[in-house]
């Protein structure tokens, strides 16, 4: 499919997002662990989310589809099958660290593995601290495949090098299954679905500032669980209205939790006029409706380290809002973006400068300077398979000349299977 999006002067626009992905991941693997079942609704439908519920079942985990909302998965009791065969975790990186958290103490060896995306990103931050807790595990040089061969987990203190939600997620879900203490520290500013979900099924988990525990063995019990929308998907239709002066978008239902939600602030002082209404149903997840309203061009920004953690999925596309700044933007301390399912700090250099923006790739982040709310040229730009270079470019499209269009296979579709038809409607051809 070619994607390509094209110049457009306002508009109002509520588009379907789909269930938060990072919440989804973990909703299954906890469902797959628990005695009974579990009831997920709103679950993120998208390549990265199924490929983590097809390895669950290789892993003997029963599913069952209520309705087309709705999936029931009948929980392992504490202890899956040994797969037949590896499981292939596709683009999906935390996909594949998160089982490796939940399979460390699995009696039987697996190996996990996923596409040529996949198979360039790090897993060592992962098995070192896995090792330190009596998993065997090898890698090919700090690369999928995975060999794991599980066994009894003794707890254990880490420190993160590096804050990663996925790397913390994967070290509770294996030291739920530890004797003793499972503790990790160097964690601020990561997603907190983890924790928040851990007491749903009957765990309780400790939280100090900067680190959490969880004391093993735990028993999970299946549970019920609505999944809210994905803010992280929602970002890039406000960051489309933050460039559109008198547009308006509304997202609905999506989630509040203030460890995804910085892009708003970000957003906000660049001049997007917001209005946040939390909704009063209770979960563990907050949620509620976002309304976005573009006023003039966007204002210039300064993100610094401290920032990344909570805008980790996000930056790319503040990367595209920046390119329409009236000033220069500075985006520093975030290397971590060349690791994720393309080096993201070059795919977005390349697909800006590409398009007319001035943007200087710096060692860790870029140097923007806007072209002060006026549109840029536009053209063929490459997204490297990755799905968010993919969905940022489209958004800066909105605001070019002769418009964007994807050269390559885009891959939306791992995060989410509703954007190119939200585009279209966007853009009145559907
Ligand atoms: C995720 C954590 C982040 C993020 C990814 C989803 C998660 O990765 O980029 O899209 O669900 O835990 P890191 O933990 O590597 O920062």
């Amino acid at each position: 499919m070619t994607l390509r999006s094209r110049f457009l002067n306002g508009f109002q626009f509520t588009p379907e997002l789909p269930g938060d992905k990072s919440i989804t991941h973990r909703a299954f693997i906890l469902s797959g662990l628990a005695f009974g079942e579990t009831r997920i609704q709103d679950a993120n439908s998208g390549a990265d989310c199924r490929a983590t519920l097809a390895a669950l079942e290789k892993l003997g985990v029963r599913v069952t589809h209520e309705d087309p909302r709705t999936l029931r998965l009948a929980g392992m009791s504490g202890g899956f099958v040994e797969p037949q065969e590896p499981l292939d975790l596709g683009n999906s990186g935390t996909g594949l660290r998160l089982l490796l958290g939940a399979l460390a103490a699995q009696p039987f060896s697996v190996t996990l593995t996923g596409d040529d995306s996949l198979k360039r990103r790090p897993v060592e931050r992962v098995l070192a601290p896995l090792r330190a807790m009596g998993a065997v595990a090898t890698s090919n040089s700090d690369r999928p495949p995975v060999t794991l061969t599980g066994g009894p987990l003794r707890g254990a203190r880490h420190t993160l090098d590096v804050p990663s939600a996925q790397v913390k997620s994967a070290l509770l879900l294996a030291g739920l299954q530890a004797k003793g203490e499972t503790w990790v520290g160097g964690v601020g500013g990561t997603r907190d679905h983890t924790e928040r979900l851990l007491p749903l099924f009957g765990a309780h988990v400790g939280l100090g500032d900067n680190c959490v525990w969880i004391r093993g063995p735990v028993k999970l019990t299946g549970t019920s669980f609505r999944v809210p929308r994905d803010p992280s998907a929602g970002a890039f239709y406000l960051a489309a209205a933050a460039i559109r002066p008198g547009a308006h978008i509304t997202l609905e239902g999506v989630s509040l939790n203030l460890t995804r939600i910085k892009v708003l602030d970000v957003l906000s002082s660049m001049g997007l006029m917001l209005d946040i209404q939390p909704s009063p149903v209770a979960s563990t997840e907050p949620q509620g409706t976002i309304v976005g309203k573009g006023e003039g061009p966007p204002r210039p920004i300064e993100i610094t380290s401290d920032d990344v953690p909570f805008l980790i999925d996000e930056l790319p596309v503040l990367a595209v809002v920046s390119a329409f700044a009236e000033g220069r933007s500075t985006f520093r301390g975030a290397g971590e973006l060349r690791v994720k399912e393309s080096n993201r700090l070059e795919a977005v250099a390349e697909g800006l400068n590409a398009i007319g923006a001035r943007v200087t790739l710096e060692a860790d982040g870029w140097t923007i300077d806007g072209s002060g709310g006026l549109p840029l040229k536009g053209g063929k730009v490459r997204s490297h398979g990755d799905h968010r270079i993919a969905m940022a470019l489209l958004v800066a499209g909105l605001n070019c000349r002769d418009g964007v269009e994807i050269l390559d296979e885009p891959l939306i579709e791992t995060s989410d299977p509703f954007f190119p038809q939200n585009l279209a409607r966007l853009m009145g051809e559907s």
